[in-house]
């Protein structure tokens, strides 16, 4: 098994590449069945759950093959329309298969999608979406059997704007004849770049961005080649890292407006962050201050991704500093980890209080999700003595290489066997 050790204390300094988000790129690979064809997800970073939605493509009669930095699917041996729990279980995003399958078979067979890191993840405004659509879902013993040889266009309003549903939403609307309007949508850039790439393969959809999305169905579609959004999650990681440790971090390959709630808040906490050239660059000095409430919520708020690094790089502030997640029921697991090492972080429901310590201390640490996983090595890079992070797969899922990324911009930080 893996770990992370950090030795912190060191400043950070340098320029990285981020790579494309994951956020992007799941979506996108469940998009490339609407094809029937070819599609190249050009620099596709490596992660855990690219395999798994690798795995799962190839399940369903694709050939997926990786040349060079590059992602192929090839769909057009699409055979298959279920998905087996084993592979539903190892990623929540394995859900945006559903709607994807429908559109190119008309019937799609799945489990529910894996765990509960997070609280409770239903996915009955995915399935509203879908039966607005004309779709018929029969369950049973946790398998969902969804059937709509004649998908018709419709009107679907979202109660929520779920990223998730939205997905599936605009993806089943590109196998259904005429229009559908999808009120209520999410806004998140990952959204906006699903559509740029329906379009690249001949899709009618427009208004992603906004809260209204409209997608013409029954459109033929074909291959294309495609190069996602970058990572706004891990360019957030790292600029909350820079700003903990201290240093000065040069960041490409990201929209800086993408992740201007979390630039706004670090700015608020003492940092000095510009952009400029692509590039968004950090100076901190270590010293950072408490600053006003950080409220989670759908884009262009501030991301529910984002507050467990945020709060990472707030420990040692001074002053206070209260977060309100207000996405997900559970999502404070990492506290407990960060409490381990010398953190002050007192819990109530949906709110946390940071209240800001001379010094962190270096100690055994268990990634309980992914972000929190990264909030754990962001500790460790400002905490006194050795921290070792454990159960390091959860980061795999959403960062290509987090230890070597840091590592190369001077932390003292490697893994190790254990
Ligand atoms: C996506 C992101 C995830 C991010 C989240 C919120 C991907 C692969 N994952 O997850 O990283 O944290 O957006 O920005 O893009 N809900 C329901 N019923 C549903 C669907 C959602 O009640 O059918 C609730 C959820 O429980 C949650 C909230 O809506 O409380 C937001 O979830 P959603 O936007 O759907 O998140 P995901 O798409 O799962």
């Amino acid at each position: 098994m893996k770990a992370i050790e950090i030795e912190g204390g060191r400043r950070l300094r340098g320029e990285l590449t981020v790579h494309s988000a994951k956020n992007s790129v799941l979506p996108i690979l469940a998009a490339t069945i609407l094809s029937g064809d070819t599609c190249v997800i050009q620099r596709c970073p490596r992660l855990e759950d690219v395999d798994v939605s690798g795995e799962i493509l190839r399940h369903l009669g694709c050939r997926v093959q990786w040349q060079d930095e590059d992602l192929v699917v090839d769909s057009r041996g699409l055979s298959c329309w279920h998905i087996p729990d084993n592979l539903m279980r190892r990623m929540r995003s394995s859900v945006i298969f559903l709607g994807a399958i429908l559109a190119r078979c008309g019937a799609a067979r799945l489990s529910y999608p894996g765990g509960c890191e997070l609280g409770p993840r239903p996915i009955d405004l995915h399935l509203a979406a879908l039966r607005r659509l004309g779709v018929r879902v029969d369950e049973s013993c946790g398998v969902l059997t969804c059937r709509g040889q004649e998908l018709r266009g419709a009107e679907i309003v979202l109660s929520l704007p779920s990223v998730g549903a939205t997905e599936n939403a605009m993806l089943a609307a590109c196998g259904a004849r005429g229009t559908t309007v999808i009120t209520n949508a999410a806004r998140e850039p990952e959204i906006v770049d699903l559509q740029r790439f329906l379009r690249k393969m001949g899709a009618e959809v427009r208004g992603a961005g906004t809260s209204t999305i409209t997608v013409e169905g029954g459109r033929k579609l074909h291959g294309c080649r495609h190069r996602c959004i970058g990572d706004r999650i891990v360019a957030s990681t790292y600029l909350c890292a820079a700003a903990a440790a201290g240093g000065d971090i040069c960041l490409r390959g990201v929209d800086y407006r993408h992740l201007s709630t979390v630039i706004t808040a670090l700015q608020q906490a003492g940092c000095r962050v510009s952009s400029q050239d692509r590039r968004i660059r950090l100076v901190s000095d270590g010293n950072l201050r408490g600053i006003c409430p950080v409220r989670t919520s759908p884009y262009p708020g501030f991301p529910t991704d984002a507050q467990a690094v945020l709060m990472a790089a707030l420990l040692r502030s001074e002053g206070t500093t209260m977060f309100v997640e207000n996405v997900f029921q559970s999502r404070y697991r990492h506290v407990s980890e960060l409490v381990r090492m010398g953190a002050d972080i007192r819990l109530e429901g949906r709110v946390a209080v940071v209240c800001g310590v001379p010094k962190l201390s270096g100690a055994a640490v268990r990634c309980t999700d992914l972000r929190g996983g990264a909030a754990l090595v962001i500790a460790g890079l400002q905490a006194r003595g050795t921290t070792r992070v454990e159960e390091i797969h959860h980061i795999k899922r959403g960062y290509s290489d987090l230890t070597g990324d840091l590592a190369r911009l001077g932390a003292d930080i490697r893994e190790i066997e254990i």
